[in-house]
């Protein structure tokens, strides 16, 4: 396995993506949104772009985003979609399709991905099947994006069978993290992301969640030094990790999804809506996994003790009762460990956890005891 080599300059970190013949690189940096168009030079097939955000994000970056690219001789028309998941719908990405070829790509069209882990799920899978192909960039704004969705090439809509089950493996020829966008970012859109750096730290870097426990407050408070630390870590994790096991074959690729069968089970009984935002679910779900992780010997109770502490104190939710936008919810652990059944993560109904021995010790299980699991989640909806 090829570690992520890593070159500075500038107060700009590139990081590289090691995948045999579509290795690309991730840029991370403030004000980088300005400098699109020279990092990008060399990789168009084309001076022909098409930026893809939406509702909310393009009246604040769009225009920065194509002049960056005229400078640079490159044509940059914008398409905008809805802001929230509902672009994830079929009928979104068919209108979303025919938006594109209204425009009059051709093969050698670039797709720029400019937006959250909506945008960039929805263009990167239009840039799959645009003219049987077309290449992408990614310039994720939302702390999500940055940590995880823009970087690892998983792409993909909603069905009425649930979130991301019509997708594509396909990987961006360039990820473009201006660390200063998120400064106009929802606090608590922030706070979301923040779930998915934490994870890299609980997976397999325990000094990564210790300069979390030590630091996550003040990157949440606006410290750019900080963030853009948070940031760096997160992709170097995320690149290794995708460049040993690009399509999950392993179950490297799948110690991603720690926090996310419970996540998954509490999504789905919220409705996917905003009443628990996806990292919101991912740090409870990591509490709940290591939680279960104790219940079953594996892990020490004052580690799991830590992960919830932790999450709690930066301010998730990870209290069942403090979820469900200030409606008390009926959860029951039946229609829960149901919902669990129906993710795409269980093979053959084969419930699939990530579970810990510890902070950085993260596993992935197939047996876990379903009673031990029910007893677990009786106790949480009851705390
Ligand atoms: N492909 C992957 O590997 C992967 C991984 C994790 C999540 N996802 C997907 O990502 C999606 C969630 O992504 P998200 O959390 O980024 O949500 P999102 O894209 O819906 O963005 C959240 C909100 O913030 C707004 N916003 C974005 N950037 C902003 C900025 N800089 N300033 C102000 N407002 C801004 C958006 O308009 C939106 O309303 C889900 O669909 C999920 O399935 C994909
Ligand atoms: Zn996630």
């Amino acid at each position: 396995m090829n570690a992520p080599t890593e070159t500075t300059g500038q107060a700009r970190r590139t990081i590289r993506v090691d995948l045999a013949g579509r290795a690309y690189d991730i840029a991370i940096g403030p004000g980088l949104l300005d400098r699109a168009g020279e990092l990008a030079a060399g990789l168009l097939a084309a001076p022909r772009v098409i930026i893809v955000s939406d509702q909310t994000v393009a009246p604040l970056y769009a225009a920065r985003l194509a002049a960056a690219f005229e400078r640079t001789g490159v044509r940059a028309n914008t398409l905008t979609v809805p802001a929230g998941e509902s672009s994830k719908e079929f009928a979104a990405f068919g209108q979303l399709m025919n938006d594109l070829l209204d425009q009059r790509p051709d093969r050698k069209t670039t797709l720029v991905a400019l937006g959250g882990g909506v945008v960039g799920d929805l263009t990167g899978f239009a840039a799959a099947v645009l003219l049987r192909g077309v290449d992408f960039i990614q310039v994720p704004t939302t702390l999500l994006a940055q940590v995880d969705s823009s970087v690892g090439g998983k792409t993909g809509i909603n069905t009425r069978h649930g979130k991301n089950l019509v997708g594509a493996f396909y990987q961006p020829r360039l990820v473009v993290i201006d660390t200063d966008m998120l400064d106009s970012l929802p606090r608590r859109e922030l706070l979301a992301g923040y779930a998915e750096v934490a994870k890299y730290g609980l997976i397999d870097e325990p000094d990564f969640f210790t300069w979390c426990e030590e630091n996550g407050a003040a990157l949440l408070a606006g410290d750019a030094a900080r963030r853009s630390h948070a940031i760096e870590q997160s992709c170097l994790a995320k690149a290794r990790i995708v460049a040993a096991d690009e399509r999950e074959t392993t179950d490297l690729r799948a110690l991603l999804n720690l926090g996310h069968t419970f996540g998954h089970a509490l999504e789905a009984e919220t409705g996917f809506g905003p009443d628990l935002l996806h990292g919101e679910s991912v740090g409870a779900g990591m509490a709940l996994a290591f939680d279960l992780s104790a219940r079953m010997g594996l892990c020490p109770a004052a580690d799991a003790e830590r992960v919830r502490r932790h999450l709690a104190e930066v301010g998730l939710p990870v209290r069942l009762r403090a979820i469900g936008g200030g409606n008390r919810r009926d959860w029951q652990a039946e229609r829960l460990i149901d919902h669990m059944r129906g993710d795409k993560k269980a093979e053959a109904g084969r419930l699939t956890f990530v579970l810990a021995r510890g902070i950085g010790k993260a596993f992935v299980s197939r047996d876990v005891d379903e009673r031990v699991l029910h007893g677990l989640l009786d106790d949480a909806i009851a705390a």
